[in-house]
């Protein structure tokens, strides 16, 4: 209804700004923020530790339900929790990185989070002015009847370039690592990286990420005002 708050759905591949680009527009506009790979991350994390074979699809489907992730969707300050800990840090490592594509891959993983996910949008829709989503599968699976749908994109070296300033590692590794889990994630089975017909792609290559976030306020602007 009326009263309900807006949804912009972002989706795109690793480094091509979404999280900065949905964090300042949740800034902007004063509304909640959700990283959807936060919580991918979070899950895998708990996998790691508690020894279950990531590559064993079966044994990632039976863990799925165990890990309870509770988020904070203030733009200014998000948080992702594991059972009660905070895990903000422990989710970027490496070795996360490594697994989350597999992790994610498994449909008990992506059926949880996604009803997590939704249950967290309708708050955001009646106790905020909205909320701004981002990572994979928002406009197509997650969320696709938001009002603004958005498809990220720049080239690899761009994305790697982000990527490896964002974790200060080697760009090399960083710019194989991206690609590998992007091929990963764009061809998985379940609900793969796509772009819808009635998502915006933005190319943000040669763009800072102020004029992005520009561009995407002005969106937003429009589809709260109904035009
Ligand atoms: O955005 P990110 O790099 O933190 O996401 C980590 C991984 O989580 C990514 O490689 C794929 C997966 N993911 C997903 O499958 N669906 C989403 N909506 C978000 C992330």
């Amino acid at each position: 209804g009326s009263a309900e708050g807006i949804v912009v759905a972002i989706d795109g591949p690793s480094g091509s700004g979404k999280s900065s680009t949905a964090k300042g527009v949740a800034a902007a506009r004063d509304l909640w923020y959700l990283d959807t790979g936060a919580m991918y991350r979070a899950v895998t994390w708990w996998m790691l530790r508690n020894g279950v074979d990531t590559t064993d699809p079966a044994a990632v489907a039976a863990a799925a339900a165990h890990p309870v992730i509770t988020m904070g969707t203030d733009p200014a300050a998000p948080t992702v929790q594991v059972d009660g800990r905070d895990v903000a840090r422990e989710i970027r490592t490496p070795e996360v990185t490594t697994h989350v594509s597999a992790v994610s891959a498994v449909p008990e993983v992506r059926e949880r989070l996604v009803a997590l996910q939704r249950d967290i949008i309708a708050r955001g829709r009646r106790q905020a002015g909205g909320i701004v989503v981002e990572g994979r599968d928002i406009t197509t699976v997650v969320a696709p009847d938001a009002p603004v749908k958005l498809y990220l994109t720049a080239s690899a070296e761009a994305r790697a370039d982000r990527r490896s300033r964002e974790v200060s590692a080697d760009a090399a590794a960083t710019r194989a690592d991206l690609l590998r889990r992007d091929r990963l994630d764009s061809s998985r089975a379940t609900s793969p990286l796509t772009r819808t017909e009635d998502a915006i792609e933005l190319e943000t290559t040669g763009l800072s990420l102020d004029e992005v976030i520009a561009v995407v306020v002005k969106l937003t602007d429009e589809a709260a005002a109904g035009t």
